[in-house]
């Protein structure tokens, strides 16, 4: 398929109806949970941003510090002629960091769920890039999939993470998810990866629940969205917004909780709320550079590198095939 930016799109986009199921059966289980992955609709995608803009949300403007200080680094460290495959196209103000350093990158390949997403931001980058084989594929990165055939044959592949988004799966999950850039780099590959750290509780839950009430409006937001793709009918001011700092399972978790004894109706079936029970919606782990490293080390990776801002409060990390 071609846009009209003359971009070939490789659509491997997963079926829709998946929302359904997987909010049934979150709902359904003694605990409740719902996947964070559904909280990127147009309004969350907004909201989302909006987020990465706070002055309580620490870990997008640390990042762009890190690679504005230090990309020059982390190209010499990728090389030229390199392949970038990215993870999550996201917005492209980091990639563009990159990119702006790396000698004759060879070429571009943007992976995301969200095909329109996908699409507005690669027809961005061939505009500035002229020169850049630039190749989306509409996947989700968790599966495996096959990369489009270059033009140019690159010197290696980088799979590039940014955004700390590894922070959001299980560790088990984040094992199979390098395991997956381990294949896609192959053994003389980088993996460029954001991680956030762990630091002080209050920091940590101050990001996750700032005073301008955006982190609750994106979590509540979910309900919103299943009334309106799923013929919910959840009462908004019903639940309240909740971001706890878990030092166990170094994590911070965001929950909705109810704040009465209540019962919704969604896709035809009654779920009964006690008041004070909640939903988790999303898991933000936190690592230390130790327990990142061994992360990395189970899905056979070894780091290399680590860039930090002067506070110790994000990392971007250069891993290699062991
Ligand atoms: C996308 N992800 C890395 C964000 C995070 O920090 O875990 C999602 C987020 N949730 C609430 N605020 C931001």
């Amino acid at each position: 398929m071609s846009d009209e930016a003359g971009l070939a799109l490789i659509d491997l986009e997963p079926a829709r109806t998946r929302f359904l199921e997987d909010c049934l059966a979150g709902l359904r289980a003694p605990t409740k949970t719902l996947p964070c992955k559904y909280f990127y609709d147009q309004r969350g995608s907004e909201l989302f941003d909006a987020i990465c803009e706070l002055p309580e949300y620490y870990p997008t403007r640390t990042e762009l510090q890190i690679m504005e200080r230090h990309g020059d680094e982390m190209a010499g460290v990728l090389g030229d002629h390199c392949r970038v495959v990215e993870y999550g196209s996201g917005s492209s103000a980091k990639t563009r960091l990159l990119l702006d350093r790396l000698e004759k990158p060879s070429a571009y390949v943007p992976l995301d769920i969200s095909r329109d997403h996908l699409l507005a931001s690669a027809a961005a980058l061939a505009r500035d890039y002229p020169q850049l084989e630039i190749q989306p594929v509409c996947a989700d990165f968790t599966q495996p999939f096959h990369l489009p055939k270059p033009t140019r044959t690159p010197r290696r592949t980088a799979v590039y993470f940014p955004g700390s988004t590894i922070g959001n799966f299980e560790p088990r999950e984040a094992v199979r998810l390098l395991q997956v850039a381990h294949r896609t780099i192959g053994t003389d590959g980088m993996l460029l990866i954001g991680v956030d750290l762990v630091k002080d509780a209050a920091i940590l839950e101050r990001a996750y629940d700032d005073s301008a009430g955006v982190t609750a409006d994106f979590n509540l937001n979910l309900l919103e969205r299943m009334n309106a793709e799923l013929d919910a009918d959840f009462d908004l001011a019903s639940f309240r917004h909740r971001a706890t700092w878990r030092p166990g399972p170094s994590r911070i978790e965001m929950h909705l909780v109810s704040l009465r004894d209540q019962t919704v109706t969604l896709g035809g079936e009654r779920i009964d709320f006690a008041g004070g029970e909640s939903i988790c919606t999303e898991h933000s782990h936190k690592y230390t550079l130790g327990s990142f490293a061994e992360l990395g080390a189970e899905a056979g990776l070894l780091v290399e590198e680590v860039w930090m801002d002067p506070d110790r409060l994000f990392s971007v990390q250069a891993l290699r095939a062991t």
